[in-house]
């Protein structure tokens, strides 16, 4: 099978790519990804050589481009995580996730429709989504799949948009769609403008972490194989045209998480018990910040048998390590614009 995975560079695509090359070596892998800030080759350096796999640079938004990669490839499935991902950058600037988010995903929609041509057999276009499509939950209650769309953010917006855009080329047209929308995930490679890396980046370097608002947020973590994990389950068992929600029954304020992040690295740096806390710094909340996310994975556990395989200690930990021992990596995803944004997002506040 020869399948295109869109936003392969970046974090979670990465993991994902690696998965499919690794476990299925009769698939050709073909990694699409318009090396954008977030995406980043040195993600797959140990991919780079494998038989199965090619690397493809090139923009979703542009149309001409897959229509050429379709008619040059013949792809037989797409797995579509390109995305803008970064809600802060969307509150900044909400016109790129319209084009990568919304736009982009209706290229490749059209793409597959033109390729395929109604002859849809053994075909497959699978959208990876977020539960920030939802909205915000209160004290109570779970998104579940029949959860009404209520996106807050130019990012879940551009997102939610997207979701619909999947369905209807399904609906419409016949195209088989699978989605998944999934909590937040953490781990390895994950670019640290997003609260985990972050936090664990500042901690090491002794530098401010800061929390917005008083804290109070919650987000549900999931460790990022075991969403890869899921991704692969979908794509091979699930059903076409449905939608699977992916969480990590793992609900956390962001003051604890950080908290445990600042006990966490000092145990591994041998500092003294609970000083890394002192770096904590309440900043200016964020714009219509959504005040609680969690999940109801129960469909994808009872259809398709998946769980979580990691604990959120084993899966926290495995992430400080990566960071710690990942000095390199951070050093060039953290140089040239990401100190722009930095200063921005952070500095000028
Ligand atoms: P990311 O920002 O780390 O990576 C996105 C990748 O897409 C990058 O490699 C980037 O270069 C590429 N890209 C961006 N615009 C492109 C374009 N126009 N054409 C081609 N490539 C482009 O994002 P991520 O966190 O890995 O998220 C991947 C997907 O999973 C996204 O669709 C996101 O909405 C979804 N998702 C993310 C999370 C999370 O916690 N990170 C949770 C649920 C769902
Ligand atoms: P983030 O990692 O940006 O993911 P999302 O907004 O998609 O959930 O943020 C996770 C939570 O952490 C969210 O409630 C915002 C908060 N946050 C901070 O408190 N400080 C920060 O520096 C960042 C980036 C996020």
């Amino acid at each position: 099978m020869n399948l295109l995975i869109t936003g392969g560079a970046g974090f979670i695509g990465s993991h994902v790519v690696r998965l499919f090359v690794e476990a299925y070596p009769n698939y050709h892998v073909f990694n699409l990804d318009a090396l954008t800030y977030a995406g980043n080759l040195q993600n797959l350096s140990d991919v780079e050589g494998k038989p199965n796999y090619t690397f493809l640079k090139g923009d979703i938004t542009e149309a001409a481009f897959l229509e050429q990669i379709f008619r040059a490839h013949k792809f037989e499935a797409v797995i579509h995580l390109a995305a803008e991902s970064h809600v802060d950058r969307s509150i900044a600037g909400p016109m790129a996730f319209v084009q990568t988010n919304v736009l982009g995903t209706v290229n490749l929609l059209e793409a597959c429709r033109r390729a395929w041509a109604g002859d849809y057999a053994g075909k497959l276009f699978y959208h990876v989504s977020t539960d920030e499509v939802y909205g915000s939950l209160g004290e109570e209650g779970l998104f579940t799949e029949e959860t009404p769309y209520d996106p807050r953010s130019p990012y879940s917006a551009s997102k939610a948009a997207s979701d619909h855009f999947v369905r209807a080329w399904h609906h419409t047209y016949g195209l088989p769609v699978k989605l998944s929308n999934c909590s937040n995930n953490y781990g390895p490679n994950h670019f640290p403008e997003k609260l985990i890396p972050l936090a664990i980046h500042n901690i090491k370097n002794g530098k401010p972490v800061p929390v917005y608002g008083k804290g109070e947020n919650v987000r549900d973590w999931l460790y990022v194989l075991d969403h890869a994990r899921a991704i692969d389950s979908i794509f091979h068992r699930g059903r076409v045209g449905e939608t699977y929600n992916v969480g990590g029954v793992n609900e956390w304020r962001n003051l604890d998480l950080v908290e445990l992040l600042c006990d966490v690295i000092d145990e591994k740096l041998g500092r003294e018990p609970g000083s890394s806390r002192k770096l904590i710094t309440f900043v200016k909340d964020r714009a219509g910040h959504d005040a609680r996310y969690a999940i109801d994975s129960s469909k994808l556990m009872n259809e398709l048998g998946w769980k979580p395989s990691v604990t959120f200690e084993e899966g926290l930990r495995k992430t400080v390590d990566w960071y710690l021992a990942s000095e390199q990596w951070l050093e060039e995803v953290t140089s040239g614009h990401y100190r722009d944004y930095y200063r921005k997002q952070y500095e000028e506040r």
